[in-house]
This record gives structure tokens, sequence and C-alpha cells, in this order.
């Protein structure tokens, strides 16, 4: 069995479940859970906390586009990997923190109309606003090394990282996108969960 963590309307879910997987969504949002139950089972919840589910019960966890909006990472990769089974996976797809940074975004280059990027606070862990709808949608940025070490710590052996650009479908929305094609955009990250060291043996 999989958690959805952030599953939205149940869309990814429906995906992964086609593969023969069982999937269980979490989500905060009421509305959105809904959608999802029609889909796969559902418990509305506020992430990263997992209370609701026991040690080692799970097979993996992933969360897309989601875990900028909740708060704590560390909280994340500890009850995940409370969560997940020895050798059970985490999947994480984010904003790329490149682009997540408060302040970062786009510059052209005066002299020779060059697309840079500039950083903004990469650095520091950080906050954002960004439209969504008719809404404002908070984002969490966290550099690289932070979420990196956090499921290191947490006991998640990494194992693939992709990274991407923008995609030719936000690229028809926006010209500046356009010219985006090797700015990181989205990153995806999965870890395995290490075995747990066994009991110590009686001296
Ligand atoms: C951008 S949507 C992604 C939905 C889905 N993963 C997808 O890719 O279609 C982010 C989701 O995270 C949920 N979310 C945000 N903060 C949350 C929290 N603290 N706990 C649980 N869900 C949360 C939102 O309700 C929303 O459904």
């Amino acid at each position: 069995m999989f958690l959805d963590l952030g599953c939205g309307d149940g869309r990814i879910g429906e995906m992964v479940a086609a593969r023969g997987v069982s999937v269980v969504g979490v989500d905060v949002n009421v509305r959105l859970a809904r959608m999802a139950a029609g889909r796969h089972p559902v418990f509305v919840k506020r992430l990263p906390d997992l209370a609701c589910v026991r040690d080692e019960v799970v097979d993996g966890a992933y969360a897309v586009l989601a875990l900028e909006h909740f708060e704590g990472s560390k909280c994340f990769f500890t009850e995940t990997a409370r969560v997940t089974r020895s050798g059970g996976s985490l999947t994480i797809v984010i904003n790329h923190p490149v682009y997540t940074a408060p302040r970062s975004g786009p510059v052209i280059d005066q002299t020779d109309g060059e697309l840079l990027w500039r950083f903004g606070r990469y650095l520091s862990p950080g906050t954002s606003f960004e439209p969504a709808g008719h809404q404002a949608v908070e984002f969490r940025h966290r550099p690289v090394g932070a979420l990196l070490t956090a499921a290191a710590g947490a006991g998640w052996h990494l194992e693939e990282v992709r990274e991407r650009g923008m995609g030719p479908e936000a690229a028809a929305r926006d010209d500046l996108a356009a010219r985006h094609g090797d700015i990181p955009h989205l990153m995806a990250i999965r870890w395995r969960r290490r075995s747990r060291p066994g009991p110590s043996p009686e001296r």
C-alpha cells in the first residue's frame, strides 16, 4: 500500500493504482479529498503528521507538488520513515528550490538580452505566495541541502534525483518561460528506507 501525501483530487493516485498497487490518499482540503474518494480511499488530515498510521505498515509514500505546502520538512521525513517498511520508497516531486526561493526570478541582461536567473534568498528557508486561481498559495522554500540532510537523518537512502526545465505546456502560456529551458523548474527525488538496526546482541 502506498500513501499519496497531499493527494488533491486523486488524479495521481488513480494513475499509480492503475499499475496494480493500492493507494491511500491524505489531504487537508475536504473538497479535494471528496473528489479523490471517488478514486481511492482518503484520510482528511493536516500533514506532515501521520499519527493515524501505524509503524512500518506502508510499502512507500509519495508527494507530488505538495511538500512545498507542508510545514516542517524534518517531520515529513521522520514520519514517512516511521510508517514505511524497510526497503520501501519515498518519492517527492517539488517545484525546484531554485525556483521557489523568495525574491528569485528571471532577469534580462540589458547588454545582450540574455535571460538570467536571480537566486534571491536561495540559501535561507522562507516562504513566498504565488497566485493560484483566485487566491494566493503559500510555498515553503527549502534549499536542496536542507532537504537531503533532513531525509538522510531520518533514515532515507538517496536513490535518484531528476531535474527538469519548463515543459512546452508552460512555455506556451508564457513568453519568458519559453526561454527557460535550462533553468530548473521541477525536481523529483526518490529514496529507499534503510533497514532498521536489529536488537543488539545480548552480552
Ligand atoms: C498543488 S496540489 C497537488 C495535488 C496532487 N498531488 C496533484 O499533483 O495533483 C497540493 C495539495 O496539497 C494539499 N495540502 C497542502 N497543505 C497540506 C497539508 N498541510 N496537509 C495535507 N495536504 C495539504 C492541498 O490541499 C492540495 O491538494
